[in-house]
Formats: structure tokens, C-alpha cells, sequence
């Protein structure tokens, strides 16, 4: 800790340029949107003044404090908190990360009894904010919208809450959601928060089959849903997923016993809704009859919050669990910092709720808050690609937080798009999903954030429950395409191939060598599976999964993922799972997929497909490959290219080289490296020869 503490402290010796405007405000923006990569953009001086953390001096004050003493440092911001039993003081955290001593163990403020919905509604409401907007709801269709206040909030949540425990909903039961961008899908994590049942939200442009997946492990009675939604005008019939997931859930023993659906009237009428009475049940029907007040039901802290799939790098996807207490207080305290957070922020992230991200900073992280935060139903482009500009005009945004393949697809269109609109209520951009590139980055920050606003490019997982490396916008100069420095309470090492830890400028895995309150206490009934993938690779650290290089400032600067798992447009995808949808086509025998560089989604998938004997590569065959794959998963993991292959350059042992495969997918075809070891060399000119097939 003392060594790590001297690391980052070497961050005092600074160019003390806080207070100075940034060097990237040049009045010519084509300029500096070619400058150094390695630029310093300070904070402007009005934005440190008034920052929670205004100073290096004051982030490394608290930093030290929060790995010296995480007791206290965690112990009196949880306080901040209403516990309806306080944790055992001691105790605030208990781990052992360390698969050499024995099994690993987190456990945060244990012993502690609360509850997550009551911390962000009924506590914010009895603090005397009752009629501050929650949530401002942005409808698909421009001119179609709603909010709601926190006491109104309260009040649908308890209905919800209230109905759920009538049909037997109990405390660690499973209730599986999946619903679009409607007030309801906050609203419906919240109940499950409230009575105690454990939430899985599945994004809803997974597929039937996917969703099956998750019901079979999670075997939940309930499925909230809702009829259709609308993606620009093209309405998609969620229900009937459900439907189909339902009944090949039922094939494999696990019956669902009711679906609550959601009438979204704006995307479809109810009457045009497959309906099977003994089990399917409107929301409007039933859910608004309850009363608008329910008791809470107080868990221990580390009792399970909610369940996340993602990806891994074999087929199955893994149920990130996250606990109440430690997520609760994490969640809360890395939105309030990393975002600069003050009571009359407008908040607008535009995650979907069915991601990570859409539940630590859509939901928990701001409502914990009591920020006003704004949910959008549709897609950033429709009808054209002003439409963020012009929700954070409608809306005063103040805080805007998005992925870089986002930005990269708006920079692509004209800047007109961006400038006709005011955009001065902004003061802090987020960035979170993938590296974000220095071009995209300069652009966010000169065109979107008029050289004003500091970038909030936020490094963290699924499995970290919150933010792991972030700027905290006033406390440090920025680099461009740098997450710069750990969050309180986080000590991240870099490793070497042998897991030693490497100091000062270096690169290798990124790792983290404690634990933090947000962190995921297992993989939903299989902890073997977690000790494996995350604490094994390197013995006595959490193992990220990423590559990470640290320059001589110490700034961290994230490269991607070092496993089998490709990044598209922030999304993470397993090639194993592409590839077993490929192989489930009935004239594919063998698929490897690997991840090529893509100019807007960061990453694209290219698959290589080898045929059964005597088919012949077509246009529908083509088509119909693709297909498998957004029946098998959804249509945000249809491959980018199809590569036939008549083989596969395998060793001798039968192993795929992807080595190869990348290189040949991204055209470097001078950089094959040694193809010697190959089986049979030859199938490497073949496949070149069948690129442009
Ligand atoms: C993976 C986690 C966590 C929210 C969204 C994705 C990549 C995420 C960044 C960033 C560089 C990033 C990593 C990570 N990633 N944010 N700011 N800079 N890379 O969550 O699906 O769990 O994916 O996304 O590779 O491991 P996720």
C-alpha cells in the first residue's frame, strides 16, 4: 500500500497548471483537433473553484486516506446512507482475493441492514425533495415525453412493489425484466430492490434464445415486459420474444409462470398482442389498482441486489451478482465524484438500463443522489443526428455521459448537426465502453463541449459495479484518450506475463490488488467459474481482463481486452458465442471469429466459416449465416464480414491460430509472423485468396 501510495503520489509533481486554461483552446479548432497525443488540458479555473474535488492536492489528501483507512474513508460515507441496522463497525469489509489462501471472499458493511429503493426514493423524498423531477422520460418520437417527481416515483414503485409480493414475489426470488427505455424499467428494478427480489435485467435487443438462456439459469416466476417498442419507425414485438423464450425455457424444466406486460401504446395497441390469458397479465390492468405506499423489506448488506449477464470468453454467458450494501455506496459515491456532481445537475446518460451502465449510472448511482435524470427511449440519430443536441437543450442537460462509438458516428455527420443547437447548460462529458481515441475525444471536447466542459472517460466493468479509473473533472489535467488516475479505495497494478507487478512507465494486464464496495461477489451459481477467470490468472489480484499501459505521469491508458472478448460499440461480445451460433447453421461446420478494427463501433466481428463438404459459398448463404447469429444472440452481434474458409490454419494439435486470423481479417498481411507450425501452411494463401469473396 505505501508503494502504491508513492506511485501515485508522484502525481504532486505536476506542471501546477490547474487554473490555466487549457492549451487546446486554440481559436482554430482544425488545429487542435490534430495536436499531440499527449496533451495536457487543464480544467478551467471557474470549473476547479466550484469542484467537489478541486485540486490534485485534495484527490491525493482523500486518496490516501481511502486506501490507509478504508474503515473510515467507506464507513462515513456509507453513514451518509439510512441503515436500519448500522454494520458491524470492524467489519466494514472483510476479503480475500487471494485464491492461494483459501476461497475468495468479499463481504462490505456485513451485518448491515437497508435497502437500496428506500436510500433512493423514500430518503430523498423525506429530505424534502419530494417534487424534484426524477426522472425526465424522452419518447422515441420527438414531442412525445413525461416525468416524474420522486414522490411520484415512490408512489409507482410501491404499486409495483405491492403487486409483485401479492403474486408471491418473496425476498431472493429471481424476477427477470425486459423491457426498453421506459419509465418502467427503472421503475421496475426499483420494486424488485424494494420487497428484496433479485432483479435481472436483459437488454431488450437480446434475442429469444439468449433470453432463454438467462431464464434457465436464473429461474425467475415473473418476466416484466412490455408489448413493442418503436426503433426509429420501425416497431419490434417484444412480447413475442418473450414469448418464445418462454416456451423453449419451458422445454428445458423451467416454467415461468406469469408474464407482466407493459402496454406501450405509443409502439403498438394492445388488441394486436399475442396473448395467452392464463399466464400474461397487463400492467394497466392490474399494477395501478395497489396502494401507493409499501413497507420496505431491510436486507443484509450482502444480500444479492441483482444479476447481470455478460460475456466470457467460452459460450455461457456469466451472471454477474452484485450485493446491496457495497454496491449501494459505491454506486452513489463514484456518480457524485467522477461527474462533479451538485444538487441542480440535469443528468442524461444514454446506456440502456440492460447494460451495466444503465443500472450503476441510470438508475442507482443518480438516483441515490436525488439527481434529475433523463431517460431517452430512442436511437441518437432519429430523426437525424441532432437529436442529443437537442434533448440537452430541451432539457438543460448539465451532464452528458455516452460511449465513443456515439461520438465517433456523430463526428462523421456534419458539425452543423451539433452547433446549431446552444448546448451551454453542459459543464461535464462522460465517456465509458471502450478506449475512446484521441481524435474522437478532441471532437467531443471542442465541438460538443465548446472547449468548456472536462471529459469524464470512466474505465470500469460489469463485474466492477462502478467506476475503477476516472478523472474527477477539476482535480487533475486531462490527456486525451487517457482514463488518468484510480478512484478512491482502488489500487490498480499492471503484471507482467508472470503476474509480477511493474512499476512506473510500463505496460501489461491490468489488475486490482484489494477490494472496493462495488466489486461482484461471484458468478451466479458457479463461484468456481469466478476464481477462475478472475483471481486465478494472477494470484493474489482481481485480473481484469484488459491490457493497460501507465506513461511517465502515471496517467493509465487502457489498450483492450486481452481475452477472447471483442468490443462492439461498447458492447462485449464472446467470439465463442458467435462462433456456436455460427456452427448451429445447419451448412457451417467450423467458425472462428476474431475482432477487427471498425471505424464507428470500435471494434467489428469477422468471422471465418468453413462449410460442409460440397456447399458452395453464396450471397444467401451469406445472409442466412448473419442470421443465425441475431436469432442466436440479437442483432448487435451480427458479424461485420463473413470470410469463407475451405480451412483454418490449425497447429499440429488441431488448436486455431487467431493470430493468423487476425492478420489476415485486418488485411496485415505482411505481419503473418511464422506460419510454420501450421498443419497445412497452404490454407493461409487460400484464405487470402478468398478475402474478397
Ligand atoms: C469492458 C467492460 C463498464 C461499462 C460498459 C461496459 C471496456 C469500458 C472503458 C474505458 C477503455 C473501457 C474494457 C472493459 N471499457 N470502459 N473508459 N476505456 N475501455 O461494460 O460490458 O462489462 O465491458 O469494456 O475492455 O473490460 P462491460
Amino acid at each position: 500500500t505505501e508503494d502504491h501510495l508513492r506511485h501515485i503520489e508522484s502525481l504532486a509533481t505536476f506542471p501546477s497548471g490547474a487554473g490555466k486554461i487549457s492549451h487546446l483552446r486554440a481559436t482554430n479548432l482544425g488545429e487542435c483537433l490534430s495536436s499531440e497525443e499527449h496533451d495536457l488540458v487543464f480544467p478551467t479555473p471557474e470549473f476547479s473553484d466550484k469542484a467537489l474535488v478541486p485540486s490534485t492536492e485534495k484527490y491525493l489528501e482523500m486518496y490516501r486516506r481511502s486506501v490507509r483507512d478504508p474503515a473510515g474513508f467507506w464507513g462515513d460515507i456509507a453513514a451518509e446512507f439510512y441503515w436500519k441496522e448500522k454494520w458491524d463497525c470492524e467489519k466494514v469489509c472483510s476479503e480475500n482475493l487471494d485464491v492461494r489462501k483459501g476461497t475468495v471472499e468479499i463481504e462490505w458493511f456485513k451485518g448491515g441492514k437497508t435497502n437500496i429503493c428506500f436510500n433512493a426514493l423514500d430518503r430523498i423524498v423525506d429530505n424534502g425533495d419530494g417534487d424534484k423531477v426524477a426522472l425526465y422520460w424522452e419518447g422515441n418520437v420527438p414531442g412525445l415525453d413525461d416525468k416524474l417527481t420522486y414522490k411520484e416515483l415512490l408512489d409507482k414503485v410501491c404499486q409495483l412493489s405491492n403487486y409483485l409480493k401479492d403474486v408471491g414475489v418473496k425476498k431472493g426470488d429471481a424476477v427477470v425484466i425486459y423491457l426498453p427505455m421506459l419509465a418502467e424499467l427503472p421503475i421496475s428494478m426499483l420494486a424488485c430492490a424494494r420487497i428484496g427480489a433479485v432483479h435481472s435485467v436483459v437488454f431488450a435487443g437480446f434475442s429469444a434464445e439468449s433470453l432463454a438462456q438467462r431464464i434457465i439459469d436464473c429461474k425467475p416466476n415473473v418476466v416484466i415486459t412490455c408489448n413493442a417498442v418503436l426503433r426509429g419507425d420501425k416497431p419490434i414485438l417484444l412480447k413475442n420474444i418473450v414469448d418464445q423464450a418462454i416456451t423453449q425455457s419451458a422445454d428445458n424444466g423451467v416454467s415461468v409462470d406469469l408474464c407482466l406486460t407493459y402496454e406501450n401504446q405509443s409502439a403498438m395497441k394492445k388488441e394486436a398482442t399475442k396473448w395467452q390469458a392464463d399466464r400474461d397479465i397487463w400492467w394497466q390492468d392490474v399494477v395501478p389498482k395497489y396502494p401507493n405506499t409499501c413497507l420496505v423489506e431491510w436486507v443484509d448488506a450482502e444480500d444479492p441486489l441483482f444479476l447481470l449477464y455478460t460475456s466470457g470468453s467460452t459460450g455461457k454467458p456469466k451472471g454477474v451478482l452484485h450485493t446491496t450494501g457495497g454496491y449501494m455506496v459505491y454506486a452513489a459515491t463514484t456518480f457524485k465524484y467522477a461527474f462533479d456532481y451538485k444538487p441542480s445537475d440535469v443528468y442524461w446518460c444514454t446506456a440502456d438500463c440492460g447494460w451495466i451502465t444503465g443500472h450503476s449510472y441510470v438508475s442507482y448511482g443518480p438516483l441515490l443522489n436525488g439527481a434529475s435524470v433523463v431517460i431517452f427511449e430512442g436511437a441518437p440519430n432519429y430523426p437525424d443526428s441532432g437529436r442529443c443536441w437537442d434533448i440537452v437543450d430541451k432539457y438543460n442537460v448539465t451532464i452528458f455521459y455516452t460511449a465513443p462509438t456515439l461520438v465517433r458516428s456523430l463526428m462523421r455527420e456534419k458539425n452543423e448537426y451539433v452547433t446549431r443547437y446552444s448546448r451551454k447548460s453542459l459543464r461535464v462529458l462522460g465517456s465509458v465502453g471502450e478506449p475512446i481515441n484521441p481524435s474522437a475525444w478532441r471532437w467531443f471536447y471542442n465541438i460538443v463541449g465548446d472547449s468548456r466542459c472536462p471529459i469524464s472517460d470512466t474505465w470500469w466493468q460489469t463485474e466492477t459495479g462502478g467506476f475503477m479509473i476516472t478523472p474527477l473533472p477539476g482535480s487533475w489535467p486531462q490527456k486525451p484518450g487517457s482514463a488518468t488516475f484510480p478512484f478512491f479505495g482502488v489500487q490498480p497494478v499492471i503484471v507482467d506475463e508472470k503476474g509480477n507487478e511493474i512499476e512506473g512507465e510500463c505496460s501489461g494486464y491490468l489488475c486490482v490488488k484489494n477490494s472496493w464496495p462495488g466489486a461482484f461477489r461471484t458468478l451466479y451459481g458457479d463461484h468456481d467459474r469466478y476464481e477462475t477467470t478472475y483471481f486465478k490468472p494472477f494470484p493474489g489480484y482481481y485480473f481484469s481482463g484488459d491490457g493497460c499501459s501507465r506513461d511517465g505521469d502515471g496517467y493509465y491508458w487502457l489498450t483492450g481486452r486481452v481475452d477472447d472478448v471483442i468490443n462492439v460499440s461498447g458492447h462485449r461480445i464472446g467470439t465463442a458465442e458467435v462462433e456456436s451460433a455460427l456452427v448451429l447453421h445447419p451448412q457451417c461446420v467450423e467458425a472462428a471469429v476474431v475482432g477487427v478494427e471498425h471505424e464507428v463501433k470500435g471494434q467489428g466481428i469477422y468471422a471465418f466459416v468453413t462449410l460442409v463438404d460440397g456447399v458452395t459459398y453464396s450471397e444467401e448463404l451469406r445472409k442466412s449465416l448473419i442470421l443465425s447469429v441475431r436469432n442466436q444472440i440479437g442483432a448487435f452481434a451480427a458479424p461485420d464480414k463473413i470470410h469463407w474458409a475451405p480451412g483454418l490454419p490449425k497447429t499440429r494439435s488441431g488448436k486455431i491460430m487467431r493470430r493468423i486470423l487476425r492478420k489476415i481479417a485486418s488485411r496485415q498481411l505482411e505481419e503473418l509472423g511464422d506460419i510454420s507450425t501450421l498443419a497445412d501452411p497452404a490454407v493461409v494463401d487460400q484464405l487470402i485468396a478468398l478475402s474478397d469473396c
